[in-house]
């Protein structure tokens, strides 16, 4: 928890403790030649720097020169998997001469052959790989990513997934914060075959221990894999037990999980590249956020989520990497913000918002990260520019100089 006063800042943030939806993700607040103070981690005070409001001996703060340059918001990646055994390139190759994502995971490979990896992966294997994609997404400006488990798919396996987010949470020197979700329900492992409903009932049983770590739990539903009853069963009983709830849904056909998300009230409802216009409506009715994730439909090769009709349907849209070994072994932020802007007609300002505030909805957090405001963590970025409109302009290339997590500096680049 830092000390911090950075100053003459052209800070350039969304502003409210809640996502914001259709129109309104276009507001933004810009404040030039600005000063923010943060006292053990926490915003206090964003202004013009006269008479600077100090609680402590002003020797007790590191003073960091924005010299002019936007300061944003830290970036909320949503949806991860970044914990997992060994890595899939050769999918990606059958991919490529035509295989799809679907027939691969159907033929035992997928999810399942990370599943294998992941359980002959030693704990601090998973941890210090882990370790690795968070300190790049930390260079990228990412201070809070949401992180699953799901390549374990047995309980002891499971458990020590989350068991290792913990411990990188549990870090002194923490520079992101990392939110656990319990993804059991990922793929169907091979001794439950054509028993989807055991498999389920055996989840069931596995909340009690595993929401003492996971505030979220997510279903892959989907078709051939958790389909609508058996999704609808496991997040109802995840909600009896205070957990809170998302869903991978509508990614490779349309199948409904827009609507289960919206019947069920979900925090959020993620991919939904072949969503239907009822579902997006439904969505936009119950307040569930959109979490798209347009690496993935890049590197799948699929139709990108029509971003355009949830914002006017009034949904809130996040946007996340969706990190993973198998359908998108990527992390890029500037890629899913240049993809966001060029593919998905999202505005600059849209992309800000859905990266940065509705995100940190999208892990129920908009209360204490998303924005720069007074009282909440001090999460801050500063680019290389005095223009935030070159966010889309840096193709696949950074433009984060510094990431400040919670008044730390915790990263700086020339
Ligand atoms: O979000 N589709 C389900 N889960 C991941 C992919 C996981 C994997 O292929 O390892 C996704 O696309
Ligand atoms: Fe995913």
């Amino acid at each position: 928890m830092g000390n911090l006063i950075i100053e003459n800042a052209k800070v350039v943030t969304p502003v409210g403790h809640q996502a914001l939806r259709g129109k309104e993700m276009s507001q933004l607040r810009i404040i030039p030649h600005c000063y923010i103070l943060i006292e053990e981690g926490i915003i206090k005070y964003i202004g013009d720097g006269k008479n600077l409001p100090l609680s402590l001996d002003s020797n007790e703060y590191v003073r960091l020169d924005a010299q002019g340059n936007v300061v944003l918001p830290g970036f909320v990646d949503s949806h991860t998997h970044l914990v997992f055994g060994g890595f899939r390139p050769d999918e990606f190759e059958w991919r490529l001469k035509g295989d799809s994502y679907m027939s691969i995971m159907e033929r035992g490979g997928g999810i399942q052959s990370t599943v294998n990896a992941t359980k002959k992966a030693t704990d601090t294997h998973l941890q210090k790989k882990a370790n690795w994609f968070l300190k790049k997404m930390s260079e990228m400006g990412v201070t809070t990513v949401e992180a699953k488990s799901g390549y374990g798919l047995d309980f002891a396996t499971e458990m020590r997934m989350l068991k290792v987010i913990e411990n990188l949470q549990d870090n002194p020197d923490k520079f992101i914060d990392i939110i656990p979700t319990f993804l059991g329900a990922h793929a169907v492992p091979p001794e439950y075959k054509g028993k989807t409903s055991e498999y389920v009932d055996l989840l069931i049983g596995m909340l009690p221990e595993v929401s003492k770590i996971a505030k979220f739990c997510d279903v892959f539903c989907e078709k051939n894999v958790f389909e609508l009853e058996d999704s609808r069963r496991l997040l109802e009983a995840a909600k009896i037990e205070g957990m809170k709830i998302k869903l991978h849904a509508d990614e490779i056909v349309s199948l409904g999980g827009a609507e289960l998300s919206a019947d069920l009230k979900a925090v959020s409802a993620d991919h939904l590249l072949h969503v239907s216009e009822k579902g997006i409506k439904r969505m936009a009715e119950e307040g569930v956020v959109a979490t798209l994730l347009p690496l993935t439909a890049f590197a799948l090769k699929e139709p990108y989520a029509p971003a355009r009709k949830f914002i006017e349907e009034g949904c809130a849209v996040a946007l996340a990497t969706d990190l993973n070994p198998g359908s998108c072994f990527s992390g890029s932020i500037p890629l899913t913000i240049a993809l966001a802007c060029i593919y998905m007609d999202m505005s600059i300002e849209e992309t800000l918002t859905a990266l940065t505030l509705n995100g940190a909805a999208a892990l129920d957090k908009a209360d204490m990260i998303g924005s720069i405001e007074v009282g909440k963590r001090g999460d801050i970025i500063i680019l290389n520019s005095d223009n935030f409109k070159v966010l889309p302009y840096y193709v696949g290339m950074n433009c984060v100089k510094t990431t400040i997590f919670a008044g730390r500096i915790v990263n700086t680049q020339c």
